[in-house]
């Protein structure tokens, strides 16, 4: 099927997230907040709303909500598919394709060579350059600029390394079959040396993509830096199919020494679980931060999909959302240094005054309730739930009579669950019907979620922001209804807020 030819209605076009106006996205690329704008660069196919011939697709924001697409920035040609990669600012025109006074943005990004192409098959790194704010690009002639012969060497990321051992630029690419992230140095973008490897750790159900390498303060001390890596995975997540995993640590400027490896090498399978997870749910992929974010924020963007099912979602013109922008920070948890995460961008402009709907002190034994006044397609739900001896509670979102997707506790088992099972339109591939769970604790006795619901989604962020689950959902538009739920026992609602946005 073509973008001209599709005949769906849009009916899952999300209203908080960005899609592709009628064409395929996958993977965000080159995140750069630059001149007062977010760039969100994308893996694209400028033809059709299926992977292939791949592109950077592009778009902006000053809020990291409202979206604006514009022409295709970098296009794949008959030697080559434009895959993933990272953007930087080159200030000091180290690369030499801008001039001091007008410095350039510079993209790298892996050649996926063609067929027939001088590099047959091969998986190398190429430049391209902006030198009016990113919004035009010119290949470099000297392509590519790092090639190891592999036909699995992709998707770097460029970060600026400043500390100990001089100040230079760092690549963070990957050997996807090889389950290895591998770092290279350089003074211009151009040439570029070895560094070190890191790797097989912990997942290694899939090949690995799409790495990202950034330090954080721990429980917010600039004196107590800490430095996260992390690696999407595809298949092998916690949930099966696509996922993206993480590891706390060090980085000399060389090498990156993990504190938080459970598995040297290939991973043991039962130990899945104690590895940790940027998201538990199904569709958060291909998760990268930006560069050059103001006051050293460290936002990501995902791809929300799953290689699973990702060509076959009912969405056109267009297909695959990416998630909403998230805020990464770093706290100790139990006595070990973990992410949290929080939904972040400015949703002023969508949202009415305050909290449409809101109550508290609500007690519920055994039974479910739809909440009268609370019915909405894209909300935020801030909810805090003291369970008294019920055995399972949660919500019912995108309700309507019996359907729904249910968010539910069990604190005995210490999970939060999302059964999507009967969510909406799930028979479009057998993968995609689920229940995908992630643990749990309650802290003081009570959980705290908050869940952004849009057309074709659920982001939860549970207990401030340390488990989120991150969820494609096709409901029928007139699937609006909210219900909480306790079963086998008495859970107590503390507050329940709602804020629709239009
Ligand atoms: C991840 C990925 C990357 C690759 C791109 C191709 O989803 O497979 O490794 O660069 O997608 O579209």
């Amino acid at each position: 099927m073509t973008a001209a030819t599709a005949t769906t209605a849009d009916t899952y076009r999300p209203a908080l997230h960005y899609a592709a106006r009628n064409t395929w996205l996958n993977d965000p690329n080159g995140l750069i907040f630059h001149d007062g704008v977010y760039h969100l660069y994308y893996q694209n196919n400028p033809l059709d709303n299926v992977w292939g011939n791949m592109s950077w697709g592009h778009a902006t924001s000053p809020d990291l909500v409202t979206w604006t697409e514009h022409p295709v920035a970098i296009v794949c040609d008959e030697e080559e598919d434009i895959f993933s990669g990272s953007i930087v600012f080159d200030r000091s025109n180290t690369s030499g394709f801008g001039t001091a006074s007008a410095p350039p943005l510079v993209a790298v990004y892996t050649s996926a060579f063609k067929t027939g192409s001088a590099h047959d098959g091969l998986q190398a790194q190429s430049l391209a350059y902006s030198r009016d704010g990113g919004y035009t690009w010119t290949k470099h002639t000297a392509n590519p600029v790092l090639n190891r012969g592999s036909a699995e060497f992709r998707d770097p990321k460029i970060i600026r390394y400043d500390g100990g051992a001089g100040s230079y630029w760092v690549m963070v690419a990957v050997e996807a079959t090889d389950f290895q992230v591998v770092l290279y140095k350089s003074h211009d973008l151009k040439s570029w040396e070895p560094l070190s490897t890191f790797g097989p750790a912990n997942a290694t159900g899939g090949v690995w993509e799409c790495p990202d390498l950034f330090p954080l303060p721990l429980d917010g001390d600039p004196e107590n830096l800490r430095w996260v890596l992390t690696v999407n995975l595809n298949p092998g997540g916690p949930n099966n199919g696509s996922a993206g995993q993480y590891f706390i640590g060090d980085f000399d400027g060389t090498t990156f020494t993990s504190a938080t490896t459970v598995t040297e090498g290939l991973q043991d399978p039962a130990r899945l679980g104690e590895y940790q997870w940027l998201d538990w749910g199904r569709d958060y992929y291909a998760a990268v931060s930006f560069t050059d974010a103001p006051n050293n924020r460290r936002l990501m963007i995902a791809w929300m999909n799953n290689w699973e099912y990702a060509n076959h979602i009912p969405t056109a013109p267009w297909r695959s959302p990416m998630t909403l922008a998230r805020e990464i920070s770093l706290h100790t948890i139990d006595g070990q240094p973990r992410l949290i995460q929080t939904a972040t961008g400015d949703f002023t402009a969508l949202s009415s005054a305050g909290p449409s709907f809101t109550l508290q002190e609500l007690e519920l034994s055994d039974c479910t309730r739809v909440l009268d006044g609370a019915a909405g397609t894209v909300q935020r739900i801030d909810i805090t739930v003291t369970p008294e001896n019920a055995e399972e509670f949660g919500l019912i979102l995108r309700g309507n009579g019996a359907h729904g997707t249910r968010v539910g506790l069990r604190p005995s088992q210490n999970t939060i669950h999302v059964d999507r099972r009967t969510s909406g339109n799930t028979n479009f591939h057998e993968a995609f019907p689920s229940i995908d769970t992630a643990p749990i604790r309650p802290v003081n006795g009570s959980y705290q979620l908050t869940i952004y619901v849009d057309h074709c989604s659920v982001e939860i962020f549970a207990q401030n922001g340390q488990v989120t689950i991150t969820e494609l959902i096709f409901p029928t538009p007139t699937s609006t209804d909210v219900a909480v739920y306790a079963i086998g026992g008495t859970a107590t609602i503390n507050s329940l807020d709602i804020t629709q946005y239009a």
